[in-house]
């Protein structure tokens, strides 16, 4: 399996791929599990070469201590990809290689998508991840670009992204992948003891009771019922619940029957910020 850790040796790759062939990139930042297997495992059916960008991007991070506390391991993540084909191209820059002489990020204006839930719980997260994501795009040009529904309101962004800053590629988001018990796959899980490892599946079973709820129920009634329901459990401290309609991520005022709608949670188990969300609709 190649690695490529600098642009140079990444462009050199770039010049020896056929132009009428496609190339898809994921873009992660290590500690790949099986939600990242999923994404890898749909970019091999749909195009003829693979890249995998691991890259543990400073300027997203809002809080030191999630940095400093993200699990790095490249050499694992090389097996699980290798496990997968041994045709995957890893680009795994060094943060001076991405960020040549500041490391800083881009102011981005994505039109309100970015003020609600993650963007007003992480000062600064939305243009860190609008950075990073607008570099590799445009130094690896790949022609479909793969994201993990988990973080949906980062998905909706980079399709926003990609909009406003007119970057010739396809997002396609790709569903979530959960543990046996129902809690989505998230590299931050291994922070987790094993015991609330099994406690925050109470996270996607509210969800969908959230879901059923929400069948008859207004918004506010739903939200107000997950309150409740988190209250119950102390042991998971609910950050956020909303309901919003899917594309927009505008909190839903009325309920539309042509709307799409979904629900977006944020807990903190152990220390460790847990999301997750669902299609209500
Ligand atoms: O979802 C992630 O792992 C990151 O936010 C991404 C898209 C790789 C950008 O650093």
């Amino acid at each position: 399996m190649l690695l490529i850790q600098t642009r140079e040796q990444l462009n050199g790759y770039l010049s020896t791929l056929k132009t009428n062939e496609s190339l898809g990139l994921i873009p992660t930042m290590g500690a790949l599990h099986i939600g990242h297997a999923a994404l890898v495992s749909r970019a091999i059916q749909e195009n003829h070469y693979v890249v995998v960008s691991i890259f543990v991007n400073p300027t997203q991070f809002n809080n030191t201590d999630d940095l400093e506390k993200y699990p790095q391991s490249l050499e694992a993540d090389m097996k699980v990809l290798e496990s997968i084909s041994e045709d995957i191209v890893v680009f795994a820059p060094s943060i001076e290689e991405m960020y040549s002489k500041e490391i800083k990020s881009i102011n981005y204006d994505f039109g309100g998508l970015e003020h609600v839930m993650e963007g007003a719980f992480r000062a600064g997260h939305f243009n860190g991840v609008g950075t990073i994501v607008e570099s590799l795009l445009t130094l690896i040009k790949p022609d479909k670009a793969y994201f993990g529904e988990k973080d949906f309101q980062q998905l909706q962004i980079i399709r926003k992204l990609t909009e406003i800053r007119k970057i010739p590629v396809e997002i396609i988001g790709c569903p979530i992948v959960r543990e046996a018990n129902g809690l989505a796959f998230s590299s931050r899980n291994e922070r987790l003891s094993k015991k609330m490892r099994n406690e925050a599946a109470f996270i996607y079973k509210t969800l969908i009771s959230a879901k059923r709820l929400f069948g008859t129920k207004s918004a506010m009634h739903v939200k107000d019922w997950v309150v409740k329901q988190f209250k119950k459990h102390p042991e998971l401290e609910l950050e956020y619940i909303e309901i919003t309609q899917a594309k927009t991520l505008k909190p839903i005022i009325k309920k539309y029957k042509n709307k799409k709608y979904r629900a977006f949670i944020a807990v903190y188990a152990e220390g460790v910020r847990l999301i997750d969300n669902i299609a209500l609709n």
